[in-house]
């Protein structure tokens, strides 16, 4: 993706079938190619009217969208949101998989006593998300592991966390597969994700204070 306005789909880490048979490739191809490609579309068009913001950066307009004029505001919060979200979250899963190392692990027991705990933690959280949002795995403001929910395409405090990873709870993520089985998805979507995520306090501090 180029860094600013006119904004680009960013590819895939991964081909669409790599998830398989937990994320089936048609729901990657839809939720990828046409659903963030929309968000991408709708950003450019609404930025189209705005040149003095043409030159921020995705993650400047996410994280300062609170300081834009209420007309755009909305827009940058669904849009930028959008495509920031599903940045994270097409990044959070990677083919077979990971397991946690040693170093994520003592994160990971630390904050959440094991990683079975971990996951049951992340679970609880997805299936609390009421109507569509997200569940987060962030560095919270003291560098510590914490699990957070946003609603819509809420983004968290860019200013204050640093997001790690996040699954994504809205229907069109899962409904195509496993219908109305939110709890299968989540049992699934953990067979893909890279955990080896975890916080460190300098990149805590550079990722907040260089958003430009
Ligand atoms: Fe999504």
């Amino acid at each position: 993706m180029s860094d600013h306005y006119p904004f680009t789909l960013n590819p895939l880490p991964y081909k669409p079938n790599d998830l398989e048979p937990y994320i089936e490739s048609e729901t990657i191809i839809l939720h990828h190619q046409v659903l963030q490609q929309r968000y991408v579309d709708n950003l450019n068009i609404a930025l189209s009217r705005y040149p003095q913001y043409q030159d921020w950066s995705l993650k400047a307009l996410v994280a300062y969208s609170d300081t834009f004029p209420p007309v755009l505001k909305n827009d940058i919060q669904k849009y930028a949101g959008g495509i920031f979200n599903h940045d994270i979250y097409f990044n959070s899963m990677k083919p077979g998989g990971s397991t946690p190392t040693t170093e994520t692990l003592q994160q990971i027991n630390q904050y959440f006593g094991s990683f079975e705990n971990l996951k049951k933690g992340i679970k609880l959280s997805a299936l609390s998300v009421f109507g569509s949002g997200y569940t987060w795995l962030i560095c919270n403001g003291a560098c510590q592991l914490q699990l957070i929910n946003t609603a819509n395409q809420d983004t968290p405090p860019l200013t204050i966390v640093s997001p790690l990873l996040n699954l994504d709870m809205w229907e069109h993520s899962y409904y195509l597969q496993y219908k109305t089985s939110k709890e299968q998805y989540v049992d699934n979507w953990m067979k893909v994700v890279d955990w080896n995520k975890t916080c460190d306090l300098l990149s805590c501090v550079n990722k907040r204070t260089n958003i430009q």
